[in-house]
């Protein structure tokens, strides 16, 4: 599936680690779909080296920047700007890390400096990184910015510990700025809740195994692979969704609407 339908559109992609990441594919796909795009990563994940074998492919360039950080952010706004000759149409937010996941803290027992650290980088940044946008006045009319979420924003998933808590956050800033990026500016915001994926971030999560195969079976599509997930990101990069905004969408095989599936109860009624 290729359509050109990002042809002469020109952005950002954060947090293509390897080619297992949501970012990887969607750096891809906008490619396939004639987008040009910086790819960006943090300086300590650029050191593993993947990335620029994605830029060679794609034919591009890649900036490091610590999304945290405000002047990393506003040189990679440059250096993208003076590259592609001009404004953005697109910037993806793929980023997200948990000190206290990691380090299998448990929630009732947080670790609240990691808490903070965690917070800055997967929900913080995505202000930091539309206030930087927006100060320069560095995207085009009808653009558009997406961050990449997970229902445990709205719902209970133990394990996903304070990365719950850190996306129900980024999906707040997603709504809030992205009503004055609509007013003043005619670009749009939104996330997207995406299925769990097996991605570096994804394994982070305790019993993704177990988790992916449950939500497997209670989504009436199964779950989204991370090249669907990349699909419906360049649809939100497309002009076909221009008045879509202050968005949480859910991209997951239809989990978020499912009580439950039959394949479930049929699983624990074999078990009784
Ligand atoms: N994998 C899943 O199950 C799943 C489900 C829903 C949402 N998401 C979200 O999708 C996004 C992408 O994650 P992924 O699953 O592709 O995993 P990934 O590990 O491939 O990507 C996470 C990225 O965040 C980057 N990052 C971390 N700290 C950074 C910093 N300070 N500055 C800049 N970049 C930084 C990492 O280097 C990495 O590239 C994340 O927001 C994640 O929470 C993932």
């Amino acid at each position: 599936m290729s359509y050109k339908i990002l042809e002469g559109k020109k952005g950002i992609i954060f947090g293509a680690l390897d080619d297992q990441s949501i970012a990887w594919k969607t750096a891809k796909t906008v490619h396939d779909a004639g987008g040009k795009f910086i790819l960006t990563n943090a300086p300590v994940a650029l050191r593993m080296g993947a990335i620029k074998e994605l830029a060679e492919e794609v034919g591009t360039k890649v900036f490091p920047a610590d999304a945290t950080n405000l002047e990393d952010l506003n040189s990679l706004v440059d250096f993208a700007q003076t590259e592609l000759g001009g404004n953005l149409d697109f910037v993806l937010h793929s980023i997200g890390m948990s000190v206290n996941v990691r380090k299998g803290k448990h929630y009732t027992d947080l670790n609240h400096d990691w808490m903070q650290k965690g917070w800055d980088v997967s929900a913080v940044s995505f202000h930091k990184l539309m206030q930087c946008l927006y100060k320069k006045d560095a995207m085009n009319t009808w653009g558009s910015i997406v961050a990449l979420s997970y229902i445990a924003a709205q719902r209970t998933f133990p394990n996903y510990n304070d990365m719950a808590d850190n996306k129900a956050y980024l999906e707040s800033i997603a709504r809030s700025f992205g009503y004055f990026f609509g007013k003043d500016k005619k670009v749009r915001v939104n996330t997207i809740s995406q299925s769990p994926t097996l991605t570096t971030a994804g394994k982070g999560v305790k019993g993704l195994d177990g988790f992916l195969k449950y939500a497997e079976e209670m989504s009436p599509l199964g779950n989204a692979t991370a090249e669907e997930c990349a699909d419906y990101i360049i649809s939100l990069f497309s002009d076909y969704t221009r008045k879509v905004t202050l968005q949480n969408l859910f991209h997951d095989g239809g989990f978020s609407n499912t009580g439950v599936s039959q394949d479930i109860i049929d699983r624990l009624m074999g078990d009784s």
